[in-house]
């Protein structure tokens, strides 16, 4: 059978870093409160003249330099955001262009913290029904500009950053040994559309708006959901949870996934964590994890990840992937 194998990861951070000891200098907020309700203690902030195409440019690049290909080679790139760099085109045709990338196709997904896993499952169906044989993924943000600094329930949670994957259509045997992608479930639930959301918008208010958040029940459905959607990737693979070499969770909350690893029986070394330095990037807080723990050397070949994560909609979201 045709699997995706991911093939190689790239990531970018902007330069200027924001502590939470910056912070409180103009929320009411402490360093105390942020790292004990969130384990977050600083984040990364795109420069003023710097776009999530910038940072999705930037990561995509180091993926392809890591996979060994020329952007002639990509024949997909599913960029996701919920911060584009215009309400259109898609910000994925601006890094198409810049990627030097002049054939296939290139589009946009929105399911906000749960984009990198919505993306990487577009590119995985793209690949085994061989309509592209390689993709790129990316999950890039500048979540500063939709925070109202004022607001100390939201500002002290989200960073901006990018981080990218380059899929491969390779065939495989078809079972669970199988290097690529394993298996990947997604759900969706609107009924919580206000729980996450973002009080501006073209059609609503032709603003961009601020991010609003009911922290408590976004956390409540956070760990019921996602602890569900990691039991179902392992059971559509036929492996279980102590098979996993590597928890890659979407980073948001600490907490949240510690909740997570304890739920799936994991030692706490299992799990990647990268929340404390970049805070919560959204769709690119996957594989900014994934590639600090592949270039450290934890993630290696033939190890099995789990990834999961959730946003705004609700829509949350697994994949696994052995290595
Ligand atoms: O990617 C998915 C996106 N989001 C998430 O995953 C977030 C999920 N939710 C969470 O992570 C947590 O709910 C938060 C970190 C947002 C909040 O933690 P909490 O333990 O649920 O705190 P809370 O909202 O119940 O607030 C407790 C107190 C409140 O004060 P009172 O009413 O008890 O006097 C807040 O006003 O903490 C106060 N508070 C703060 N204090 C200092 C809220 N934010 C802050 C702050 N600094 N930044």
């Amino acid at each position: 059978m045709l699997r995706s194998r991911i093939i190689g990861c790239g990531s970018y951070l902007p330069e200027k870093v924001l502590t939470n000891d910056d912070l409180v200098k103009t929320v009411d907020t402490s360093n105390a409160w942020i790292v004990e309700r969130t384990g977050i203690t600083q984040r990364h902030i795109a420069a003023k003249d710097e776009l999530t195409s910038d940072l999705a440019l930037a990561a995509a690049e180091r993926a392809m330099k890591a996979a060994g290909i020329g952007a002639d080679e990509l024949d997909l790139l599913v960029l996701a955001t919920s911060t584009p760099d215009n309400t259109f085109p898609a910000t994925a045709a601006k890094v198409q262009a810049r990627l030097g990338m002049y054939h296939g196709t290139a589009f946009d997904v929105q399911a906000v913290c749960a984009g990198f896993i919505c993306a990487l499952t577009v590119a995985d169906n793209f690949l085994q029904s061989g309509q592209a044989k390689t993709a790129m993924v990316i999950g890039a943000e500048t979540y500063s500009r939709i925070l109202d600094w004022n607001d100390r329930t939201t500002c002290v949670l989200f960073g901006d950053g990018a981080g990218a994957a380059v899929l491969s259509a390779e065939e495989m045997p078809g079972n669970p040994s199988d290097q690529g992608v394993l298996a990947v479930r997604m759900h969706s639930d609107g009924r919580h559309y206000n729980a996450l959301y973002v009080d501006g918008g073209v059609s609503s208010s032709q603003t961009a708006g601020y991010l609003r958040m009911q922290g408590k029940e976004v956390y409540r459905h956070a760990v019921v959901n996602l602890a569900a959607v990691a039991g179902e990737a392992l059971d559509a693979a036929g492996l279980t949870s102590d098979e996993i070499d590597w928890l890659v969770p979407h980073q948001a909350n600490l907490r949240i996934m510690t909740a997570i690893q304890q739920r799936l029986d994991l030692p706490r070394e299992k799990m990647v964590v990268t929340v404390d330095r970049h805070a919560n990037t959204s769709s690119a807080s996957i594989p900014l994890a994934l590639v600090e723990a592949i270039e450290d050397g934890r993630i290696k070949t033939g190890n099995l990840v789990l990834m999961e994560a959730i946003g705004g909609g609700f829509v949350w979201g697994s994949a696994l992937v052995r290595w």
